[in-house]
């Protein structure tokens, strides 16, 4: 072999690695293309392959490139129906809008020195005898030692005082104000610690269509992880459910039903992507999932139907998401053919390369690999170029033996195995980096069952034959013990 080819580094510090996790797939360039037309125009996408060899992360990178979510759905309460809560949808602009009011809302904080000299003596900062301005919480001027509120003392003295809420300093100060256009404007003043909040006409209006805003639960932020797994789930987890309440929803001492609505994984992945490994274990689930796709909504009900939440239903909750499913080559006759046939209606299935070619550029895709794979272990040190040679090396080896070609494996999940399992022995020996023979100890270790019960009995049949035959030898001698 000739190393010749590869780039001389010292080490793989000096390996750069892309930071679109697209560039950071090794190989499979049929799929790596797919997964960028997928991303652009948001299509399906079926991987069928051995394990290890990029389906996830290729799932994982179609997310990074998909546009962010524009939309934000709601459940909200309906109060003629609060077992049918409705849904709202938001985009993006509705809610910087509404956060813009919220701030406003806010009004605007400022010193007591800066409001009408009435308003700081009412919130309790102004000395009504000298005029200084101290912290509400004084009683006694600091200045002149007079009691800030001397004007309305209690007819009962201070023995009582402690007894009533001190009637003479408010918390706030509605007033108004006089406008440019000679009209007048209501105006609020609250009192914030050492500050004063300022409330206009207009924050006020807006406080009050806040108020008004029915009540509502967001289920889908707009702020969300656009990849979901749905490996394994549930029919709760993948549709959503109505949780239970033991008061049944009563209005006083219950929890009401749109409070109680949880998103499934279906619609969690609305605007992004829902990726289902070894789709086929989804057995009966993926008929629900062929609905979701068709309708692109699909209603969250109560799922267990001894529960309160069995009679609650919200329809029409979106799930427009971008399906990218797994699958083994054998399990491929368990996908639903009408999913299957969904999947490809609109989108693509691609099978993935257990192998490369062994040229230059694949070379230093592996190179890339490596260094990837350490950044991302965190506790290995980086591998010298020996170390990068012999486990190029070991690629070729495993083409060989697992594909029986002339190539470069790309089964990527196990060769990572051999870098960490370099990497622990070049931790345990205190090294700067993995060199050659801590690969070398790594392969010998990491061999698998096949190589080493071929190298303990010649070969793997005739360990299956020597298992067997002890099992032969042990039988009577039970029986007997039974009898
Ligand atoms: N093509 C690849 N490029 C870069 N790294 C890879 C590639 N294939 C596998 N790996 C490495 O192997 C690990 C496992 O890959 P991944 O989870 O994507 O495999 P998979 O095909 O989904 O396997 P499974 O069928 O077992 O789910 C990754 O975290 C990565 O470290
Ligand atoms: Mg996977």
């Amino acid at each position: 072999m000739n190393y010749e080819f590869l780039n001389v580094f010292e080490n793989t510090t000096e390996v750069k690695i892309p930071k679109d996790p697209l560039q950071q797939i090794i190989g499979q360039n049929n799929a790596v293309n797919l997964a960028k037309i997928v991303a652009k125009q948001r299509r399906n996408l079926l991987l069928v392959g051995p394990p290890g060899t990029g389906k996830s992360l290729i799932a994982q990178a179609i997310a990074f490139h998909l546009t962010k979510p524009t939309q934000e759905i709601s459940v909200l309460h309906n109060p003629e129906n609060p077992e049918r809560p409705t849904i709202e949808v938001k985009n993006v602009s509705e809610i910087t809008n509404e956060e813009k009011l919220a701030r406003q809302v806010q009004g605007k904080l400022v010193e007591p020195s800066s409001v009408p000299y009435f308003v700081a003596e009412k919130l309790g900062f102004r000395c009504r005898k000298c005029g200084a301005n101290s912290k509400a919480n004084v009683n006694a001027c600091p200045k002149c030692g007079a009691d800030k509120f001397l004007t309305t003392r209690s007819p009962f003295g201070d023995l009582l005082a402690p007894y009533f809420e001190d009637p003479r300093r408010s918390d706030r100060v509605h007033t108004t104000r006089q406008l440019d256009n000679e009209m007048e404007e209501i105006i609020v003043y609250e009192r914030e610690g050492d500050k004063i909040r300022i409330l206009d006409q207009k924050s006020l209006e807006h406080l009050d269509s806040l108020k008004r805003k029915k009540p509502r639960k967001v289920i889908v932020p707009i702020k969300r992880k656009q990849f979901v797994i749905a490996t394994g789930s549930s029919e709760t987890e993948l549709l959503g459910d109505v949780r239970h309440d033991p008061y049944g929803g009563h209005s006083q001492i219950g929890t009401a039903p749109y409070l109680r609505v949880v998103a499934g994984g279906i619609h969690e992945a609305h605007e992004g992507v829902l990726f289902v490994d070894e789709i086929s274990s989804l057995q009966n689930l993926q008929r629900y999932l062929l609905t979701a796709m068709q309708e692109r909504k699909y209603p969250i009900s109560g799922k267990n139907p001894q529960s309160s939440g069995a009679v609650v239903r919200v329809d029409d909750v979106p799930c427009d998401f971008v399906l990218v499913a797994a699958s083994n080559i054998n399990d491929l006759p368990h996908i639903l053919p009408p999913l299957h046939s969904r999947i490809v209606g609109n989108g693509y299935e691609v099978l993935l390369d257990t192998h490369m070619p062994d040229t230059f550029d694949n070379r230093e895709k592996l190179c890339q690999f490596i260094a990837q794979e350490i950044k991302r272990d965190g506790k290995i040190p980086h591998a010298s170029y020996k170390a990068v040679e012999a486990i190029i090396l070991e690629a070729k080896r495993r083409a060989k033996i697992f594909d029986e070609v002339d190539g470069l494996t790309l089964r990527l999940r196990e060769l990572s195995g051999i870098i960490r399992l370099a990497g622990d022995n070049a931790v345990s020996e205190k090294a700067e980096f993995i060199d050659e023979t801590h690969v070398k100890v790594a392969i010998h270790r990491g061999r698998t069952i096949d190589e080493q019960l071929s190298e303990k009995y010649g070969s793997v049949w005739k360990a299956g034959q020597s298992e067997t035959s002890l099992g032969r030898e042990k039988k009577p001698t039970n029986q007997k013990e039974i009898s």
